[in-house]
């Protein structure tokens, strides 16, 4: 039975004496063989929409540690460009895309009906994934947000305070807000088509939440967030939903029974002591690892995985990084981390 899976038992509120574990972007450039599949795909974008080779590199960090749970290999630029932006990668720097900063540019995007000509092969990835998983690995969908995505859009690439989104939202609400309202909408189509596919559960990464305060945090992190999933609850009411809004401080409190999320993901700055005692009554809650951890390794990467997991041991819990494990990481480390977890 699905409910026998320890990911899914966290999720529906299971204090566990072993707590489930994965590693956000645990497919990546710190293993070999993902260096290896993807050189065959040829770049990045390419192995995102190999669903074969998209599958492979799913699977191998599930071979390797036995993680809890699979995450659909994609990524949350995939929403944009099958909006219409152009979205290419540049080596060594990041992502970039064709910039939304005028009504003009919005209204060169795709309505939401016509996403699926892009994101076919995506939906193809989770079926195969569904019947390749071992039988008790939870299979994670996921999207961006839509202010993070916004960020993207808007700027053409990642930045480090996400000024032009701010600037458009500030100058030219009308549109900034169509945009936020386009992904709104664009994102429940693609996640319901996700569970469609064999998703089990949905997380939505809002990587720049913490750039937001106040009324524009609950604007557009919090209001965009409780709508996606209020649609997807009343499809699949059964499935839950990791909501992960990175660096919102204070704002984590009460952010999960607002947007209706079964489980808060915190990032490296949230205390684990604060958390237990905001956040873990509301619902289950994932993270809070340094990924640098898994770069330096030794005695205090196990003793700060043993204290995480000590530290929420009293409630609903999901082991995971408070971002994503970077490229220098140590494929041995996670070994000792996981090992740290379960014995
Ligand atoms: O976690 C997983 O293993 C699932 C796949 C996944 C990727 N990206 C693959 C990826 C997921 C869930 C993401 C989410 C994502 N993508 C976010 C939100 C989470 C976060 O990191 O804050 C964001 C902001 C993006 C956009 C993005 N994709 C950036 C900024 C970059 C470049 C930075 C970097 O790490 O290289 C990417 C590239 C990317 N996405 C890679 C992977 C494995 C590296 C690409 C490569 O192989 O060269």
């Amino acid at each position: 039975m699905a409910e026998q899976k320890t990911l899914l038992r966290a999720l529906a509120g299971e204090t566990l004496a072993t707590p489930p574990v994965w590693m956000m972007r645990q497919a990546g450039r710190y293993l070999p063989e993902y260096r290896a599949t993807r050189a065959q795909a040829g770049d990045f974008l390419s192995l995102c929409y190999n669903p074969e080779l998209a599958a492979e590199v799913t699977l191998q960090p599930i071979r390797k540690y036995e993680f809890d749970a699979s995450i659909l290999f994609a990524d949350i630029l995939l929403l944009p460009q099958a909006l219409g932006a152009d979205v290419w990668f540049v080596t060594g720097e990041g992502p970039r895309l064709s910039t939304v900063t005028s009504m003009d540019d919005f209204n060169q995007l795709k309505p939401v009906d016509e996403i699926d000509a892009v994101l076919n092969p995506i939906y193809e990835t989770l079926k195969i994934l569904k019947s390749e998983l071992p039988k008790e690995t939870t299979l994670i969908g996921f999207a961006g947000a839509p202010w993070t995505v916004a960020t993207y859009m808007i700027a053409g690439r990642g930045t480090p305070d996400q000024g032009p989104a701010h600037a458009l939202r500030q100058t030219d609400v009308a549109t900034f807000d169509a945009l936020i309202d386009l992904i709104t909408d664009g994102t429940i189509a693609y996640l319901k088509k996700q569970i469609e596919a064999g998703a089990e559960v949905i997380k939505l990464f809002d990587s720049w939440a913490g750039s937001l305060q106040d009324v524009a945090f609950v604007k557009y992190s919090l209001n965009p967030i409780a709508k996606i999933i209020a649609a997807l609850k009343a499809a699949h009411p059964t499935v839950p939903v990791i909501a992960f809004p990175r660096e919102a401080g204070e704002a984590y409190k009460g952010f999960a029974k607002a947007v209706g999320a079964d489980c808060l993901a915190i990032d490296t700055k949230v205390d684990a002591a604060w958390a237990v005692e905001h956040l873990q009554k509301d619902s289950c809650v994932q993270g809070n690892l340094d990924p640098r951890l898994l770069v330096t390794g030794g005695d205090q990467l196990v003793s700060e995985t043993k204290r995480i997991k000590e530290a929420f041991s009293g409630g609903p819990h999901i082991f995971n990084l408070g971002h994503g494990i970077t490229p220098d990481a140590d494929p041995d480390n996670v070994h000792r981390m996981v090992d740290a977890i379960r014995n």
